[in-house]
């Protein structure tokens, strides 16, 4: 089978078996390795990207359901050399320890969040239940993201996406 789609903003191809996983292709054929595998079952969210704009795990997406949609990484969120508000409010608060989660974290923040900032302290951890993180404590990444992602920091909160 083959599938055409669209990778961070640019044509892609894919050849194999349908039920690949997305993550598998990113990492090893496209060397994308900020989108980590951790799990592989859907648990961890370590492996978030985009597809069409909305947040999802991409260990459970099979080659064969991308066709003509739109992928975005990690690596493709926002342009080369450029940080997205969230990763510059991780790094200001220094919550990042092994850096496992924190990709699969910024994905799915910055499509809960793309259009106006987090309403309230709930609201982000709602956005982040389905990403663990095993070593920072939540309360500190919270503060993190509602310092990142405050009204005047957000104008860029959805990167490419938009
Ligand atoms: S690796 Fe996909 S959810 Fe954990
Ligand atoms: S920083 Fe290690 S899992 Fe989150």
């Amino acid at each position: 089978m083959s599938v055409r789609f669209e990778l961070n903003g640019e044509p892609c191809g894919f050849a194999g078996d349908p039920l690949t996983p997305l993550v598998d292709v990113l990492r090893g054929e496209r060397f994308l390795t900020g989108t980590k595998a951790v799990c592989r079952e859907g648990f961890c969210g370590a492996c978030t990207v985009h597809v069409d704009g909305e947040a999802r795990m991409s260990c459970l997406v099979p080659m064969a359901g991308l066709a003509g949609r739109r992928v975005t990484t990690i690596e493709g969120l926002v342009p080369p050399g450029a940080a997205h508000p969230l990763q510059a409010a991780f790094e200001a608060a220094d919550v990042v320890q092994c850096g496992m989660c924190f990709p699969g974290m910024v994905m799915s923040l910055s499509a809960a969040f793309r259009d106006r900032p987090p309403a309230s302290r709930d609201e982000v951890k709602a956005a982040m239940t389905g990403n663990i993180c095993r070593c920072t404590g939540y309360e500190r990444i919270v503060d993190a993201v509602l310092a990142g992602l405050a009204p005047t920091n957000a104008s860029g909160a959805g990167g490419s996406d938009v």
